[in-house]
């Protein structure tokens, strides 16, 4: 639940319906399933292989596993990483929560498109209120871990999670019966094989890291929360079938309301954040509904959030237990808060820290970082005589082993590479 927990957020909601706008719609689509299909299941089930078999969080688990310090290099990309995410995260995060309190008041209600887009620059354009309103889900996450009550969010997100399933399914069928509608569904739908460009491949699979939370460490810390009992493949699967449905269900909301209100589908990072309340006008229970929604959002934003810090968390406590200033877990939640805070202010201050933060991290270091941990189990961990991550779950079949290796060993590499070297304009 946790794991799912931290795939579902705004990376469903938020990022993939902006990205796949720009990128063709269709054309994306099939390049983004087809990277679920040959990245998701072999590199999350690597990552809570990882931290399921080493006991340990992003910055111990490696040289847990093989004995010396020659693979730390991924446990600071890791981190760094992490930081990165959290400028604008916390921003967007900030962003929803705004939208929630002008639901509350109908800030926005009425509005039509033009006035919306206006709406959103308005808001954003406003520095100090986004730094307020980016601190409030710092606070709430630092809180979380602070008081140690995952556990509560997580039984919480069990009956909020399917809330938003249920509000999304709603929303997807006030959409369908908009004039208008099916021009959405095509472009949507719609493969044009001419579409796909190196950038759109780039952008699928970056997008896939990022919204399946992988290649940034996230899951093998919550690996190694993992009870022994636990079925490893199973829970990776259903991890990712549910991120790909709320992601689908997004495009199936957002891109209608697109042509049908009059949008422009490459508008950007604000893309939902126009859409969405001219959604809501057209509902019945409008102000509910967008209340409600937003507050949904909020919540899957923060599961996501609570994974972004607790990496740093957990890293930032094992780290400094190996110098003579060994921090407390409290210690190290508000030294992470406080980073989190100075990457807020600079993404708020400087747009293209926040562009560049997002690029940088979807399309490079993480992809980079999952290719090291496939490089890592695939390669170097049989050498040196360890028995392998898979140990830790004695439930998977030899022929699933065989398979499983396989395809960390030469197709996960290979298929990162060429997307770099495709990118590069080399191929
Ligand atoms: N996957 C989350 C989303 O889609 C974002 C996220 C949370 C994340 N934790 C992560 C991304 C760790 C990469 C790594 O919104």
């Amino acid at each position: 639940m946790a794991a799912a927990g931290s795939a579902v957020g705004l990376g469903n909601i938020w990022k993939f319906p902006y990205i796949a706008g720009e990128n063709g719609g269709g054309a994306f689509l099939v390049v983004y399933l087809l990277c679920v299909a040959l990245f998701g299941l072999p590199l999350v089930m690597t990552e809570f292989l990882i931290g399921k078999r080493s006991g340990k969080s992003a910055y111990g688990a490696f040289r847990a596993l093989n004995g010396n310090n020659r693979w730390q290099w991924l446990s600071w990309m890791c981190m760094v990483t992490a930081m990165l995410i959290m400028g604008f995260y916390f921003v967007v995060t900030g962003w929803c929560f705004n939208y929630l309190a002008e639901a509350l008041t109908s800030a926005f209600s009425g509005l039509n498109a033009d006035a919306l887009t206006e709406h959103f620059a308005t808001v954003t354009g406003n520095t100090p209120r986004m730094i307020l309103f980016a601190l409030l889900p710092v606070l709430l996450t630092a809180m979380v871990l602070w008081f140690d009550v995952n556990k509560g969010i997580e039984r919480l997100s069990k009956i909020l999670m399917p809330l938003l399933l249920l509000m999304m399914l709603l929303m997807a069928g006030r959409v369908l019966m908009l004039d208008g509608s099916n021009i959405g569904m095509r472009f949507f739908f719609q493969f044009d094989f001419s579409k796909i460009t190196p950038k759109v491949i780039m952008e699928a699979m970056g997008q896939c890291f990022f919204s399946l939370s992988i290649g940034m460490g996230a899951l093998i810390t919550y690996g190694s929360y993992m009870p022994k009992g636990q079925n490893v493949p199973r829970a990776s699967i259903q991890v990712i079938i549910l991120d790909t449905l709320v992601a689908l269900m997004a495009g199936v909301i957002i891109f209608p309301a697109v042509f049908a209100f009059g949008f422009d589908p490459q508008e950007g990072p604000q893309l939902v954040f126009v859409v969405l309340p001219a959604i809501f006008e057209q509902m019945s229970f409008s102000w509910l509904s967008g209340v409600l929604f937003f507050g949904l959002l909020c919540i899957a934003a923060l599961t996501s959030t609570i994974s972004l810090m607790e990496v740093a968390v957990a890293f930032v406590c094992e780290a400094s237990a190996q110098t003579r200033h060994p921090l407390s877990r409290r210690q190290s939640v508000a030294i992470v808060s406080a980073g989190a805070v100075v990457m807020i202010i600079l993404c708020v201050m400087i747009p293209a820290v926040f562009d560049y933060s997002d690029w940088l991290t979807a399309c490079i270091l993480m992809p980079v970082a999952a290719l090291g941990m496939a490089v890592f189990v695939g390669w170097n961990l049989p050498k040196n005589g360890e028995k392998g991550v898979l140990e830790a779950d004695k439930g998977i079949k030899r022929w699933a082993r065989k398979i499983y290796i396989f395809v960390l060993r030469w197709i996960v590499p290979v298929a990162i590479i060429l997307i770099f070297l495709n990118s590069l304009g080399v191929l």
